[in-house]
């Protein structure tokens, strides 16, 4: 097989770096975000069809600016430099950049911007249309040998370009949405400038995933930690599909699922002949968590004890040589930006490799997005649930269950939040929604049912739309579909008189209820 063509994003620090690289796979090309400082060398070794350069919060006249290594100019790839990145291209090569006065090109949100179509990243577009802009500096003086093909009414200098050396440059964002054309640009850039054939698929990295599974292991052994979420579970289904019996996956069902959800994960890999362990440790995690009310608390038993069971079944095993996670790429990209503060300890399986007698780890699924991740998911056959499933956290209904956790409470959870799953999928709402489940408030109240006095629970219903779950709004689900909702719980489930929908963004609330 010919090598995969690959595009390289020089990261300059901007928030829509991520989206930059999702853009460019989105159009079949394959794409890696590193560090702007990366060396001319490696550069080279690399090899990319293209550059991006992105945007970022520097100037470029300022000492302390990122720059890259000039030695990129002259390596007769082509560059697309975006908002602080077209400012660096300018600079560079003789240009002239300075702050822009008010009066002049400062500009912020969507603006009306004009094209000369005949350049070639804007072929085909319309001569006028919105593009969003983020920008304080300004080109004053655009080098030589580029020309001058986007402007706005606010600033001359929108879009340059020199398509001799096939360099182009735009103030603007091409990779949000806002952006009427920018998809389109990013594709000419892609197509008609880098010559990209379109050469990342997820059909195509299957099959090179799957040979290079083989190949590294060898005879060798996996142990994976299946937890039932998207990444663990493609993460398995891949390594399923390349060794087979090799190939042993502990499932630690800790009694904190949604409903049914044990045994749906469970007959997923039937299919295979692996080797697939489900441990019901229901009872081990209750006895642990009785009377744990504090949220903290919870959360650091449940990872503990998901720690200790899977280090006994790890025991049974014995040595293995490979242990497999479903790290995904957002999670590996340096970004070279502080920690934000800790708002909740998010306990996941992160802990494993202190616990398991392995030689190396093993992430097939390191250079992939999360739609990437669904995409291969189905390609393996995996079932629609399992490759759509929401994010659950770690910790489960643990956490969704406010104060202290019972079996009788957590059943109860579990049959208000299938109903509300139930009637949203009947509403056909999912795509509206990035996150939505029932919470059992450990709030009793008093209520009315037939002729008797009832003093029963309230369920709390919460639905959040947002893209990078740092923010979210909550949903407007229209009112019959949440009064169906409402209906059926307190018909339905027994120790439930009072349904809440909570109508709070993040911030100030979180997304979880602790
Ligand atoms: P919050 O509640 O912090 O949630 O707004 C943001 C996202 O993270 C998920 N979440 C967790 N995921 N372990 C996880 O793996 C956790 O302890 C945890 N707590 C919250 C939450 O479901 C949402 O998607």
């Amino acid at each position: 097989m010919m090598s995969r063509q690959k595009v390289l994003i020089l990261d300059f620090g901007g928030q829509y770096n991520q989206l930059i690289a999702r853009r460019v796979r989105e159009c079949n090309v394959y794409c890696e975000v590193k560090p702007y400082d990366m060396a001319l060398e490696a550069i080279k070794e690399y090899n990319p069809i293209g550059i991006i350069f992105t945007g970022g919060p520097g100037s470029v006249y300022k000492p302390d600016s990122p720059h890259c290594d000039k030695g990129v100019f002259s390596l007769g790839i082509p560059i697309l430099g975006i908002c602080y990145g077209c400012q660096l291209l300018a600079s560079e090569l003789g240009g002239e950049v300075t702050e822009a006065q008010d009066d002049s090109a400062r500009e912020y949100g969507k603006t009306v911007t004009y094209f000369d179509t005949s350049c070639t990243l804007f072929k085909g577009i319309p001569p006028e249309s919105i593009t969003w802009m983020s920008h304080g500096d300004y080109m004053a003086r655009v080098p030589d040998g580029f020309s001058l093909v986007a402007h706005s009414d606010a600033c001359p200098n929108v879009g340059i370009c020199d398509e001799g050396r096939k360099f182009y440059g735009v103030q603007f964002h091409p990779e949000v949405n806002h952006t009427e054309y920018g998809k389109d640009m990013l594709r000419a850039f892609l197509y008609d400038v880098c010559g990209a054939t379109g050469d990342w698929t997820m059909a195509d990295y299957k099959v090179t995933a799957i040979k290079n599974i083989r190949e590294k292991v060898g005879d060798g052994k996996i142990l994976l930690a299946l937890s039932g979420g998207v990444d663990s579970s493609v993460a398995a289904a891949l390594m399923a599909e390349a060794v087979g019996s090799q190939l042993t996956c502990v499932f630690v069902d800790h009694g904190l699922m949604r409903k049914d959800e044990g045994d749906e994960v469970e007959a997923a890999f039937k299919k295979w002949d692996i080797n697939f362990i489900r441990v019901n440790a229901e009872e081990h995690f209750l006895s642990a968590l009785a009377g744990v009310t504090e949220p903290e608390r919870k959360r650091k038993i449940i990872g503990a004890e998901f720690i200790n069971v899977f280090e006994a079944e790890a025991k049974k095993i014995g040595s293995v040589d490979y242990l497999g996670q479903g790290t995904i790429y957002p999670d590996v990209i340096e970004s070279g930006k502080g920690d934000a503060a800790v708002i909740k300890s998010h306990h996941n399986v992160g802990g494993l490799p202190d616990h398991v007698d392995f030689k190396e780890i093993i992430e097939p699924l390191r250079m992939l997005f999360k739609d990437e991740v669904r995409q291969l998911g189905r390609e393996l056959g995996l079932p629609e649930y399992l490759v759509m499933r929401q994010p659950f956290p770690g910790p489960g209904l643990g956490i969704r269950v406010i104060g202290e956790l019972t079996k009788e409470k957590l059943d109860l959870l579990r049959e208000a939040d299938y109903i509300f799953r139930d009637e949203i999928a009947k509403a056909h709402l999912e795509d509206t929604m990035s996150q939505y489940f029932a919470a059992l408030t450990n709030m009793r109240s008093v209520g009315v049912m037939g002729d008797g006095r009832t003093y029963d629970y309230a369920i709390a219903l919460r639905s959040v739309s947002t893209s990078d779950f740092m923010t979210a709004d909550w949903v407007r689900i229209p009112y019959d579909v949440l009064d169906k909702i409402s209906v059926r719980i307190v018909n339905e489930v027994a120790g439930v008189n009072r349904v809440l929908y909570d109508i709070t963004s993040k911030p100030p609330a979180t997304i979880e209820f602790e």
